[in-house]
């Protein structure tokens, strides 16, 4: 199976200090256990909270306007264009229309580089706050060779969309006179990570000494998840006998199970990057990462623009970009079942952002409503290589043929 994800982290004891430093190692910044953390404790720094109004893009994951939201925010929402920039016109009209907005959102969707010049343009313009939303593009440069997150006031990374580790995003603060509370985080709890850190390891172990691997199920994860087990069992059983919690369960709204994966959890909005993770990313290599990622997209890219019934999400590949995966817009089939049969066939993929968040009003935004039902992130990260690439090329191209003869 060709995973969706990268998994594969180093069995190394030392840390890699020299190619282990982030992009925005030169400036304030409060690593968090989570983009949506970053993202709250980011504009609590910026005194935005109630009666704060933020213009946030219709295409979006969900979970940074729940972040917004939580932070205690009114979100007003605006277009994207054909090329999924900020329709800045439509910002336009919406400031004239509503004075009270005082901050706009951006993404770097996928990590391709928004156009900064012109957004911070706007933003000063209309004495608008700048947030910056580099979720995807932690690795990524705009065509100038500049790293993404230098341009809005704040701007928010989550690490775990390109990095194998079980936790982490950041706030990076890129103007004067804001500060984060000293005292903003507290570690996060490890029981709640320690299973996805023992699976990253055993599977790690797999790739390089299969034996080694087997003798640490045995030892440690097999263990630890029965030890998990018991323990969840004793707390199922005294959680089960609350009625009045499953009477909320069942009045709840349709898609409560997608606002569950969307949701900043409260209990966490202060939970700060794990020691797991911060240990597994000293020995990570974020210098060769970009340059595979590149490498595996431009391997990609004209078997892509080959198959019918589908295309690339982005018509430009501009320098730079440090991909967080190859999108592809589903045009011959719902891209759900089209996802399926990837998966049957040995191709894991996300399904990108579609599950929607309970305030966004499809009806007003088809074209985002369309694209976030549409898309599916095929996998060029660190851990493929071009074979495994022309293997991703070749599943999807036959997958195709099949659902277009069906
Ligand atoms: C654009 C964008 N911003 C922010 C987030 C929140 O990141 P995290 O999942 O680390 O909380 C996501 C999550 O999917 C995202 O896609």
């Amino acid at each position: 199976m060709i995973s969706a994800m990268p998994t594969h982290v180093p069995l190394r004891l030392a840390p890699r200090q020299a190619v282990a430093a982030l992009p925005f190692d030169d400036r304030p910044r409060l690593q968090t256990y989570s983009g949506r953390v970053a993202i709250l404790q980011g504009l609590k720094a910026l005194g935005l909270g109630r009666g704060s109004v933020v213009l946030v893009p219709a295409y979006a994951c969900g979970s940074e306007i729940d972040a917004v939201l939580k932070a205690g925010c009114e979100v007003v929402f605006y277009p994207v264009t054909q090329t999924l920039e900020p329709d800045l016109e439509a910002c336009e009209r919406a400031v004239q229309a509503n004075p009270s907005i005082n901050a706009l959102f951006f993404t770097h969707y996928l990590g391709f580089a928004q156009p900064v010049g012109a957004l911070r343009q706007f933003a000063d313009a209309h004495d608008l706050v700048l947030i910056e939303d580099c979720a995807h593009g932690l690795l990524s440069c705009d065509e100038t060779g500049q790293p993404l997150g230098r341009t809005g006031d704040i701007a928010i990374f989550s690490y775990m969309k390109t990095l194998p580790l079980t936790d982490g995003g950041a706030c990076v603060i890129n103007r004067d006179g804001v500060a984060f509370d000293p005292g903003a985080l507290r570690p996060p709890k490890i029981t709640k990570l320690l299973g996805r850190f023992l699976y990253q390891i055993e599977l790690s172990l797999k790739g390089s000494a299969p034996r080694a691997a087997g003798v640490f199920h045995v030892v440690v994860r097999g263990p630890v998840r029965l030890l998990k087990a018991v323990l969840k069992g004793g707390r199922g059983q005294r959680r089960a006998a609350a009625p009045a919690e499953r009477a909320v369960q069942q009045a709840a709204p349709d898609n409560s199970e997608e606002m569950e994966v969307l949701a900043l959890d409260p209990a966490r909005r202060d939970w700060a990057l794990s020691v797991l993770a911060r240990s597994t990313l000293a020995r990570l290599d974020l210098e060769t990462m970009p340059k595979i990622r590149r490498r595996n997209y431009e391997r990609l890219l004209p078997r892509i623009k080959q198959i019918e019934g589908l295309r690339p999400l982005f018509d430009r590949w501009p320098p730079g970009v440090c991909p967080m995966a190859f999108p592809v817009v589903i045009e011959a089939c719902p891209a759900a079942v089209f996802q399926r049969h990837l998966a049957a066939a040995g191709l894991s993929t996300k399904y990108f952002w579609s599950y929607f968040h309970d305030i966004f009003p499809r009806d007003d935004f088809p074209f985002e409503t369309r694209l976030k039902t549409s898309v599916l992130a095929l996998p060029i990260h660190q851990d493929l290589s071009e074979a495994d690439m022309d293997e991703v090329a070749d599943i999807v191209a036959r997958v195709m043929a099949e659902q277009r003869s069906a």
